[in-house]
């Protein structure tokens, strides 16, 4: 049987990170220098091992085909957990400050959280895995557990590894820590209140007992003139 490897498919360029930046402007709000170039880099890896050619190309997607918004990118949910994530952090610094949160890990993790849906989403590995699973598993490793080789991979921290491994299902088997946990919540927040407002695509939806979905205000019957 044939064997797949993970190859970089074209050169990580200076123009590509500026894609990155372009696409997450809110990177440059990660205090850290060091910290933020690793994270740009992360991406510009990530892209480069697939056939994205960047960020704002990744459809905007929970998973592959569920939990897709209506409009825009993959690059509106990672900016809107960013904000969301420290939203939550601010919240609590501000009115408890006796608490300690790493704010620059929060927004970096936050931003890098699905790094690897670059690779699970890419529309070569899905047609492979499609082709046969049994060879090659359906995905070969989801989107937290690639995301968590690309952030080592590019030297960014442990901290911020752990919430790109443990933002979704992977974080049920395991501790999380305070950054991660306030990750997850915006994450899971950000598709459950988009799924509330009506801004997913219907057929899509992941099952959900107690969604009721709103209209927007583009799909109501137009008013009587
Ligand atoms: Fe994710
Ligand atoms: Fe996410």
């Amino acid at each position: 049987m044939a064997l797949h490897y993970v190859t970089q498919q074209r050169a990580i360029t200076d123009a590509l990170r500026q894609s990155v930046m372009e696409d997450l402007p809110e990177l440059a709000d990660i205090g850290d220098a060091a910290l933020r170039a690793k994270a740009v880099e992360a991406w510009a890896f990530a892209l480069a091992h697939s056939s994205f050619g960047r960020i704002s190309d990744i459809p905007p997607g929970g998973n592959p085909g569920m939990n897709v918004l209506k409009r825009g990118s993959q690059a509106d949910h990672l900016r809107g957990v960013a904000r969301l994530a420290l939203a939550i952090a601010d919240e609590f610094a501000a009115t408890r400050p006796e608490v300690r949160i790493d704010r620059d890990v929060v927004l970096a993790g936050a931003l890098c959280h699905d790094v690897g849906k670059c690779y699970e989403f890419d529309p070569v590995n899905q047609a492979r895995w499609a082709d046969d699973p049994s060879a090659t598993g359906q995905p070969t490793l989801r989107h937290t557990v690639f995301g968590t080789f690309v952030c080592l991979a590019v030297g960014l921290p442990e901290e911020v590894a752990h919430i790109a491994c443990a933002h979704s299902l992977e974080g049920q088997h395991i501790g999380v820590s305070t950054e991660c946990m306030i990750v997850r919540h915006a994450d899971h927040a950000y598709w459950s209140v988009a799924g509330a407002l009506g801004l997913l695509i219907p057929e899509t939806l992941r099952p959900n007992a107690i969604l009721r979905v709103r209209r927007l205000a583009t799909e109501l019957p137009r008013a009587a003139e």
